[in-house]
């Protein structure tokens, strides 16, 4: 072979291969890890959050951006000690393009830690820990949900300027949701004159509220504000209306409090006002299909778990979309995320700087077994990502 003859050879050769590794990228599935709690008191809160990714898929021919997908799952439990095994698992072992999860807030640090030392993509679709979009912030990580900051301020503003309480006692499992959820509440609350008397908590995911519900009664606050969800959730509302304090001292809560678990709660939850970015009759198209598609796939009411988790695999659409279905194009998928506008079954949603949806809070009513929405406690309500350096 003449020596011009074999520098062409090498060069189709070459070339060949650059092309074929640029048509692998483009066949191979997304390999998507969900990490998510399937036991425990939040497990109905993983499940709705993968059914809602898993629907749009289907509303897509199983694909995203035109791209297949394979799942890679893994039950967190909701405990923060096994957070980094596990993402680890998922990063490390099965190789995944991007994270997906979690719902309890000391679990999702220890993914973003995870995350961003292994600048693996993350979405979260629920935990509200203030320092994800705050001080962790960064390029690689999202959420789709809200920060405990949001709902928790709304409802603060609320008890204060429409319900006219002066003093509120607050009540929470001690965990990072519940402090910065007490402290949103209480940063809205006294910014309109009222006086949080006094912070209750006990340890994550007790259940036993007996004792605290009788220091409740003696304190005699004008309101009571709590954090708590899931099957914790589901009991407390049945304790305060059992030890006969519901028709004395309002209980109000983050919307959490009766989202996925009315069914459970009964006449307990009926009457009950909360704040949170979704509630269970919005005059949305939009929100219409979504709740039908998801009673009929699932034969369950959504709920704001499932929008969420719904709403990350559009905004990981959104990003294989800027980027030609090429996720490891990550500048490309990071640009198309953070400049999506997601057009969620809450309504519309923008990303912040810090990668949290900027969206209304809705003050919401139980009312038959539904959270309606009463009015737009606050519009388009961002976080104020203290912290936040990106
Ligand atoms: C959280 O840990 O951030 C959390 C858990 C359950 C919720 C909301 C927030 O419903």
């Amino acid at each position: 072979m003449t020596p011009l003859r074999l520098t062409r050879t090498l060069l189709a050769t070459a070339l060949a291969a650059v092309l074929s590794t640029a048509a692998q990228a483009q066949n191979d599935k997304i390999k998507i890890g969900l990490m998510l709690p399937y036991t425990g008191t939040y497990a109905a809160l993983g499940t709705a959050i993968e059914n809602g990714f898993r629907l749009y898929l289907d509303e897509n021919g199983g694909k995203l951006a035109g791209r297949e997908v394979e799942f890679f799952k893994v039950d967190d439990e909701s405990d923060p000690a096994k957070a980094p095994e596990n993402a680890n698992k998922l990063v490390k072992r099965d190789q995944v393009d991007v994270l997906v999860g979690t719902v309890h807030s000391g679990v999702a640090m220890g993914m973003a830690k995870v995350a961003k030392d292994t600048n693996t993509l993350l979405i979260v679709p629920n935990a509200g820990a203030d320092a994800i979009t705050g001080p962790l912030c960064a390029p690689n990580i999202f959420r789709t949900s809200f920060t405990n900051w949001q709902p928790a301020y709304a409802m603060g503003l609320v008890a204060a300027e429409k319900f006219k309480h002066k003093t509120a006692v607050t009540l929470t499992w001690k965990y990072a949701a519940g402090d910065e959820s007490v402290r949103g509440f209480k940063e809205g609350f006294e910014s309109k004159g009222g006086k949080v008397i006094k912070e209750l908590s006990l340890p994550f995911p007790n259940v036993e509220f007996q004792a605290l519900l009788t220091e409740i009664a003696a304190l005699k606050p004008d309101a009571v504000y709590v954090f708590f969800a899931g099957g914790g959730a589901v009991k407390f509302v049945k304790d305060y209306a059992a030890a006969g304090l519901k028709d004395k001292i309002p209980l109000y809560g983050a919307g959490f409090l009766t989202d996925g678990t009315l069914e459970a709660q009964g006449e307990a939850a009926n009457g009950l006002f909360t704040t949170l970015h979704y509630a269970d009759d919005l005059p949305l198209i939009k929100d219409k299909a979504f709740r039908f598609a998801y009673a009929k796939t699932y034969k369950l009411q959504p709920d704001v778990y499932a929008v969420q988790g719904y709403d990350a695999a559009q905004l990981l659409a959104a990003g294989l979309k800027a980027a030609g279905g090429d996720i490891k194009k990550r500048d490309a998928v990071v640009q198309g995320m953070r400049t999506a506008k997601i057009d969620s079954p809450r309504g519309m949603f923008t990303m912040s700087k810090a990668h949290n949806p900027i969206q209304d809070i809705y003050l919401r009513k139980v009312d038959n077994k539904m959270n309606r929405s009463v009015s737009i406690a606050v519009k388009q309500l961002e976080d104020p990502a203290r912290g936040c350096k990106m």
